[in-house]
């Protein structure tokens, strides 16, 4: 039996007996904008004929308590599963994967328990999981990838990499700008940042102020993905803490023009050119 309290992130919810995750308080909003795209693209799912994929390559437990409020939220996976349930075009599968196997189990018994069709559960790094499901994609399907990783170091750009190569595979990526705040000069001078970001170290100039470098980096791991073909919004989701500090930002990539006026809708605007740390 897996131990089910490590470091202060889980314990065991009382109505299951499964894991779940202790979070902070802006969670919900994160799942927020995720059921509202999931809500606003029913209609891009019908045009594929009901074959569509949602993909959640760091789906977590399945369930988490809100560290403040103690208010106990469903997780993505299951945010965005049964808001595309609730009336038509539905995900004809829902794929989901963890590093951490105990979480895999909870969220995949979790989307069974509410009856989600056609769950494929899968533990391994997200860069592992996301080759695996390749080929296994319905070849002229839509697909909705969600990545939600703790950090960026768990983001290798080959996840992004991988998944590119779906005929049609929506991105909604949270990148931990406070992670790349605190951490970006040791993420340069320890070469992680070269997995979030390949060949950063050519085009930025690492003397640059730290909000400078923060910037610049988030820009040109912005430019890596329009050379895969993606058109990344502008609308970019930044989502504050407590006390009003950057934590992350929710970026939707896609290879469509659709996706970005439907991500405008639905998500709180925040326009480029007055993207502030
Ligand atoms: C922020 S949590 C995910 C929360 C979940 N998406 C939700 O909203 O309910 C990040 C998850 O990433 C997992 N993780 C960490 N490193 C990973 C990696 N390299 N590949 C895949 N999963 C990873 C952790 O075990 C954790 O469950």
């Amino acid at each position: 039996m897996p131990t089910q309290k490590d470091d202060g992130r889980y314990e065991l919810d009382p109505e299951d007996g499964l894991r779940r995750a202790i979070v902070g308080d802006w969670a919900p909003e994160k799942h927020l904008r995720l059921q509202k795209y999931v809500d606003i693209t029913r209609a891009v799912r019908r045009k594929f004929g009901g074959n569509a994929t949602y993909i959640d390559l760091y789906c977590g437990s399945g369930r988490a308590r809100l560290r403040k409020t103690g208010e106990v939220v469903e997780g993505s996976a299951l945010v965005a599963a049964t808001e595309a349930m609730r009336g038509r075009n539905p995900y004809r599968e829902v794929i989901i994967g963890d590093l951490d196997p105990v979480n895999v189990e909870a969220c995949e018994a979790r989307l069974n328990r509410l009856r989600v069709d056609n769950v494929r559960a899968y533990a391994g790094t997200a860069e592992d999981v996301a080759t695996r499901i390749l080929p296994t994609l319905h070849p002229t399907g839509f697909n909705l990838a969600f990545l939600d990783p703790f950090n960026l170091e768990s983001l290798p750009f080959q996840v992004i990499q991988t998944l590119s190569q779906a005929k049609s595979m929506d991105l909604l990526i949270h990148v931990s700008i406070m992670d790349l705040q605190r951490n970006v000069r040791t993420l340069m001078a320890s070469g992680k940042l070269n997995s979030f970001a390949p060949g950063w170290d050519k085009k930025i100039n690492s003397a640059a102020t730290n909000p400078k470098l923060v910037m610049a980096v988030f820009e040109y791991w912005r430019s890596l993905l329009s050379q895969l073909g993606y058109l990344v919004s502008d609308n970019i989701e930044r989502v504050t803490g407590n006390r009003n500090q950057p934590l992350y930002w929710l970026v939707l990539a896609s290879k469509h023009d659709l996706a970005d006026k439907l991500w405008g809708e639905v998500s709180q605007v925040e326009p480029q050119g007055r993207l502030v740390l």
